[in-house]
């Protein structure tokens, strides 16, 4: 077969491993030939594709970011858009198209499947919202990433009797906060899912203080909400650079808000620090290498078995495939399964 590999979205951890492992087995096992869109689905739109084979992959399995690079482009933003991907697909020969994104990719994916295109999808994120699957690759490096500033931030905040105030990504999910809090010990957690009361959360860093503890560390999402507000209206943090092409506002900046509002109803000297893109960035841990090996490995089985507008995915411990319809559906929200861990280990949650 023919088949082609292109990664969308925002780059994340793993999605070399995604794309050797793909490579591998269909060379090994399948005798398949291979190309790569550049950037996303703008590589279709404009027909840009590179030669991927063994050499092209070998020695990218630590390597972040993607070789293939990426764009949050949209063709169906495009007139016609989604017609040429697909007319696309058809000149280069393609039997089939790897795509793989989270829920802004895969739903391209969706679109050109209905128009009779051949995609298997690979869930990738590191904000882990992606619905059909346990866990995306991605999540668990970012996790990691956040844990470890943690670790950090603590003895230099202990060092001042300071407050700092962390703001991860995750969008509208808080599973990077909540996990990287509760691995890094945060004092407290506030996620997209339950807006928050500024008078609870500093009422908990003052009983820390009166308990002798002079430092906090407060993980904050950067999708967080104040509680509603006077006029009823609970207030998101967003970056005045506007909506990209799928329609999604750019977060980010609510560290720096609540920094200022805890400084001022404490009198605690805060500090905010925003992680960015540092999460995104770098090499995957041995779980995303291993959890981006087996979706690559999953996803070209799958095109083998005709598995066409499905998604390779994670259940328990067995890699299986869904409809690309039932993960795009909703986002993956923080479980009360997942509260109930925040919930147990800090004193006052939001
Ligand atoms: O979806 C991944 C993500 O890193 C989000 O957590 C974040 O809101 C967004 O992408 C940032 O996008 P960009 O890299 O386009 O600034």
């Amino acid at each position: 077969m023919k088949i082609g590999i292109l990664t969308g979205g925002g780059d994340c951890p793993g999605l070399n491993a995604v794309i050797r492992a793909v490579v591998r087995k269909g060379t090994f096992h399948y005798k398949d030939e291979f190309i790569g869109f550049i950037e996303g689905w703008r590589g279709v739109l404009e027909n840009k594709t590179t030669t991927l084979d063994l050499n092209s992959v070998s020695g990218i399995l630590p390597r972040g970011g993607t070789i293939l690079r990426t764009s949050r482009t949209n063709p169906a933003k495009k007139a016609d858009g989604i017609e040429k991907c697909v007319a696309v697909l058809k000149q280069n020969n393609l039997d089939a198209l790897v795509a793989i994104g989270g829920d802004d990719t895969l739903s391209v994916a969706q679109k050109i499947h209905e128009k009779g295109g051949k995609v298997v999808g690979v869930p990738k994120t590191i904000d882990n919202d992606l619905a059909g699957t346990d866990f995306t690759f991605g999540f668990d490096t970012a996790v990691n990433i956040v844990t470890e500033s943690l670790d950090r931030l603590h003895t230099t905040a202990e060092a001042h009797n300071r407050t700092i105030v962390v703001e991860v990504m995750g969008r509208n999910a808080g599973w990077i906060a909540l996990y990287g809090g509760v691995a890094g010990g945060a004092d407290a957690i506030l996620i997209p899912e339950h807006p928050f009361d500024i008078e609870k959360v500093t009422a908990a860093l003052q009983q820390r203080h009166a308990r002798g503890k002079l430092f906090n560390i407060v993980v904050v999402a950067e999708g967080a909400k104040f509680a509603a507000s006077a006029d009823g209206q609970a207030s998101l943090v967003t970056n005045a650079a506007g909506k990209d092409e799928f329609g999604h506002e750019r977060l980010g900046g609510i560290a720096n808000v609540l920094a200022a509002e805890i400084e001022k109803r404490t009198g605690f000297e805060t500090r905010a620090v925003v992680l960015g893109h540092v999460q995104r960035g770098g090499t995957p841990t041995a779980f995303d290498r291993m959890l981006a090996t087996r979706y690559g490995l999953g996803a070209i089985d799958a095109v083998h078995n005709g598995a066409f507008g499905q998604m390779v995915a994670l259940r328990g411990n067995k890699i299986v495939t869904v409809p690309v319809s039932e993960a795009i559906a909703k986002n993956r929200t923080v479980d009360s399964d997942a509260m109930e861990v925040v919930k147990g280990i800090l004193e006052q949650v939001g």
